[in-house]
């Protein structure tokens, strides 16, 4: 049992179980393998209250790839420009840097018109009878057409059936007069992503982790940042982001901003100005001597690298700038070269960004590459890992024990975590939400939950389901690594599944084509925050790509002979929307990567709206969410059919839901009369077989496809 603890704003685990769940004592004793139970989970989200991603579904947009509306090939978000976005825009640049005493990133502020009027010669010319006459005719004026607006307005609610007040029910956004207009039917006039507001919406999904698009000279495609307060002019510039930010509110959406901070691009000014060594910037990035230095001068001198690092990407770590004399590091590649988290101004630095993103009203960040953000001050060489198939100059070729988890980099996101709950704290009380990118042991991940009253960040990121689900997987492999997450988790702490980003393949090609309607399933069903890539709605599979076509920096440098194996390429090409030209995503002769030809075959979202399809299915499962059965039923998962066929209920009271998925290519018949909190008669919701739908089975012999998905209901009313 779970409930909301209001300290540590985190669930903690209770011996009660007063949630209205079915007690223990109504487990089976034993699995249908014969292994003992394991622990009831009954998650409770009581009074989640304020920290709405507990139950949410996150969409990401990669955005180079979502919408192109310039005609060039790459996706944006271009919009036209409101003055009272340019005025919170400077807002948000003048309130990042009030408390921090290092102006370090330009702020370019502009005079106040009265700023140069003393307060006497204000009230001088109060009552010069020019100023007198002039403010009466525009304080009349003002009455009169604010009452002729009112009376408009009144008029045209009174006559318009489809008006109403509403808002959503948490006390972030107003609650606002809406009138009842399907964007849809109008001619669209917001370019980009903004132009797919509406789908994303439709989805049911609660908010949007954009990838970057802070200004890059793309070499890590968004992820080399050469201004953090800038926008890439390929996307927009700062109004359009802020027009989306406030669009997405309007719909009830919320937007996860996606901060690189373990480096910039070396392009970025702080770099340019690092590498001639001027102050303040000289130790902004982690800079080191030659091993050779000794040796510098003499003939024939190359210099050599400082230790045997490898980049992520491959190759060394280090680049050398023959202008400074010095190595650079780089755990990317080599244009993203590694600030100095050492160095107290570059965290102040990152502060900075991050208030000044708040103030233009995200709700939260995902931090990139977190484990990377320390490396060992003596510079150690790394031992070398043994994994099998590695080869010197790859990543994995080493045991990256002075460069990935380092005590300090926990240090750090604490810092990033207070900086966001002082602006809350601040500002509205909302929590904004953290999120950890660590690819790492689940052992060494969940460290990132913090411990107690010291949370660091909301979650990381459970890249189990990404990381460790091979081909057509087999149940028990599923149900295993839904227990290692939850087993792992501290208490409390909110559960999270990854099923695809733009770093990994899709799941129709990494896991299966079969497997794309039961692994939504699982996710949306699942406790906690369900994350989707986008085109996962849809189906989309990874694209194939020539070495030619090749533009990924890890691909790159993979050679021909090997960029298909690293290359994310493939799973970053360019949304389906419809059998128009480039599947409805540009107008450009060409595209940034290649459309997948199957949009041609029913995998785009105009068709899929028209039938019954993946779309269909995941917004049939979102709806779920809304249950008591979801937000506060117990979590139980199963195998049956000798480990082929996953079972996973979540049982609230009398009502709940329950999935049954054959993993295999055989047909199954399973009997699920051991699950004693489940009635016997069911009623199938959903089903990757259209003709289940609506049947009523008996629990003790459900009969399935290969591949078959359904979901089943009791007691549970769906809107
Ligand atoms: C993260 C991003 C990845 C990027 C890398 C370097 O892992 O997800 O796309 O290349 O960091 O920023």
């Amino acid at each position: 049992m779970y409930k909301m603890d209001l300290r540590s704003r985190k669930l903690k685990r209770t011996n009660d179980s007063a949630s209205g769940s079915s007690p223990d004592k109504k487990r089976p004793v034993t699995s249908a393998q014969g292994e003992p139970p394991r622990p009831r989970r009954d998650l409770v989200v009581l009074d989640a209250g304020a920290q709405w991603w507990r139950s949410a579904v996150v969409y990401q947009v990669y955005p180079r790839s979502f919408k192109d509306t310039t005609a060039n090939g790459i996706g944006d978000i271009n919009v036209s420009s409101h003055s009272s976005v340019d005025r919170s825009i400077s807002k948000a640049a003048e309130m990042a840097s009030d408390d921090e005493n290092e102006p370090l990133l330009p702020l370019h502020k502009q005079a106040h018109p009265l700023q140069s009027l003393s307060l006497d010669e204000v009230l001088q010319t109060e009552n010069d009878p020019d100023w007198v006459r002039l403010r009466i005719i525009v304080m009349s004026g003002a009455v009169l057409s604010w009452l002729a607006m009112f009376c408009g307005a009144m008029a045209i609610v009174a006559a318009s059936p489809g008006c109403f007040i509403e808002g959503p029910d948490d006390a972030l956004f107003p609650k606002v007069v809406f009138c009842k207009i399907d964007l849809l039917q109008q001619p669209v006039s917001q370019p980009g992503i903004r132009s797919q507001l509406q789908y994303i919406s439709k989805l049911g999904v609660n908010a949007i982790w954009l990838s970057p698009v802070f200004k890059s000279p793309m070499k890590d495609f968004g992820y080399d940042i050469s201004d953090y307060r800038d926008i890439d002019p390929i996307f927009g510039n700062l109004k359009d982001m802020k027009a989306l930010i406030d669009e997405m509110h309007f719909l009830g959406l919320r937007l996860i901003l996606d901060l690189v901070p373990n480096h910039t691009s070396n392009m970025h000014e702080w770099f340019k100005m690092s590498v001639k060594k001027e102050e303040p910037f000289t130790d902004f990035y982690v800079w080191a001597k030659p091993k050779n230095v000794s040796e510098a001068g003499k003939e024939g001198y190359v210099p050599q690298p400082p230790n045997n690092w490898i980049s992520v990407f491959g190759g060394s770590a280090w680049e050398y700038s023959s202008e400074r004399g010095e190595f650079y590091l780089h755990q990317f590649a080599k244009d993203q070269p590694d600030l100095n988290f050492r160095n107290p101004r570059v965290v102040s630095a990152m502060k900075q960004v991050l208030k000044f993103w708040l103030n233009m009203g995200v709700d939260g960040f995902r931090i990139d590459a977190v484990p990377h953000l320390f490396e060992d001050l003596q510079l150690r060489d790394e031992p070398h890992s043994h994994k099998e198939d590695s080869k010197a100059g790859q990543y994995d070729f080493l045991d990256h024990i002075y460069t990935h988890g380092l005590p300090e980099v926990f240090d750090i996101m604490k810092e990033f975590r207070n900086t966001l709950d002082s602006y809350s704290e601040k500002t509205d009380k909302i929590p904004r939400l953290l999120i950890a990118e660590v690819y790492d042991t689940v052992e060494n991940t969940v460290k990132y939950y913090g411990e107690g009253d010291q949370p660091i960040a909301d979650f990381p990121f459970n890249f189990l389901l990404v990381s460790e689900m091979e081909r057509n997987p087999r149940a028990d492999h599923l149900k295993e690594l839904i227990d290692r997450w939850m087993d792992a988790i501290p208490t409390g702490g909110c559960p999270n599944w990854v099923l695809g980003n733009h770093d990994k393949g899709r799941v129709a090609s990494r896991i299966g084509l079969n497997y794309i309607d039961s692994m939504n399933m699982v996710v949306m069903l699942l406790p906690g925050v369900a994350f989707t890539y986008y085109g996962e709605e849809i189906g989309m599979e990874d694209v194939n790509l020539s070495w030619d076509q090749t533009v990924d920096p890890a691909g790159i440098n993979a050679g021909q002979e090997n960029y298909m194996k690293v290359s994310r390429d493939p799973a970053r090409s360019p949304m389906q929307w419809s059998i128009n030209k480039n599947a409805g995503f540009s107008e450009s002769s060409s595209t940034w990567l290649p459309v997948n030809q199957n949009y041609l075959n029913g995998i785009n979202v105009e068709d899929q709206e028209h039938r019954f399809s993946h779309l269909q299915i995941y917004r049939s499962l979102i709806k779920l969410r809304k249950t008591d059965a979801f937000l506060k039923g117990g979590l139980h998962t199963e195998v049956f059919n000798d480990g082929k066929t996953f079972v996973m209920s979540r049982v609230f009271g009398d009502s709940g839901i329950l999935a049954v998925i054959n993993m295999s290519n055989e047909r199954a018949s399973v009997d699920l009369s051991s699950l004693s909190d489940v009635p016997d008669e069911l009623t199938v919701y959903l089903s990757n077989r259209q003709e289940f739908i609506g049947k009523s089975l008996n629990k003790s012999s459900i009969g399935q496809s290969p591949y078959q998905a359904d979901v089943l209901l009791f007691k549970v009313d769906v809107e």
